[in-house]
């Protein structure tokens, strides 16, 4: 018998600092599919890339479960109707350079109307976020408007809570935003828990822990770097 058992569930840490989250489990079977292809060390590095991009398009559907529709006055061949709309400018992308940036392709793809901002993060040599770059477009006052910060791994939490704290001071509400990730580990999403308690989080699977070298356990290795080929 067919019986879709998988999809998002939301996902409760009782005591833990992550259960302030809205935390939200991608766990559909195509996702769970290209998930593994990341995380297997053979996969070259325009598949890798292309894996990124098509997980992208699988979340970006996930969290747009969220957006609110408005009814939009139109004609069909037939007849004058109105249909739910998403105001697709009131929608925000923030990749965090340079992961996050086939994962905003693929959201733009969906949402070609969506603004787009940058901020550029890396990692020193104690895993700390040292910013190069925050460019952003002006936050929408609006009640439906949404900011998605896109970063496949959330190791730490602090690149993203990094990315959040810039975003917030340029004026974008709290209540405006969410991550999407792929990968998060336990630890930063008890340091996104601590710091913005109700704040959505999405991701394709929750991973052990962090290594020595903050790097998430099973993990998929350096995302940047097997995106771009690059070399640690
Ligand atoms: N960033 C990565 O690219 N990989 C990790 O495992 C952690 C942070």
């Amino acid at each position: 018998m067919f019986a879709p058992s998988h999809g998002i569930r939301r996902v409760h840490a009782p005591g833990a600092p992550r259960d302030a989250l809205q935390l939200w489990h991608v766990d559909h079977p195509l996702v769970q599919h290209k998930l593994a292809l990341l995380r297997d060390r053979e996969t070259p590095m325009a598949l890798f890339r292309q894996t990124v991009r098509d997980l992208g398009t699988l979340m970006v559907f996930a969290a747009g479960a969220s957006l609110p529709t408005r009814p939009r006055a139109l004609h069909t061949p037939l007849a004058a109707t109105t249909a739910p709309s998403v105001d697709e400018g009131a929608v925000t992308l923030v990749p965090v350079l340079r992961a996050g940036l086939p994962l905003a392709e693929a959201f733009s793809a969906l949402l070609p109307g969506a603004r787009v901002g940058h901020v550029g993060v890396y990692r020193d040599a104690n895993a700390r976020p040292v910013e190069y770059l925050a460019r952003l477009p002006a936050p929408v006052a609006a009640e439906h408007a949404r900011c998605w910060v896109l970063d496949p791994m959330l190791a730490t939490g602090h690149s993203a809570e990094h990315a959040i704290d810039v975003i917030t001071r340029r004026g974008y509400p709290i209540g405006q935003l969410a991550l999407v990730c792929l990968l998060a580990a336990p630890e930063g999403l008890d340091v996104l828990g601590a710091r913005f308690p109700g704040l959505p989080v999405w991701t394709a699977a929750i991973d052990e822990r962090l290594d020595e070298h903050a790097y998430i356990v099973p993990g998929l290795g350096d995302a940047g770097d097997r995106i771009f080929g690059t070399e640690h």
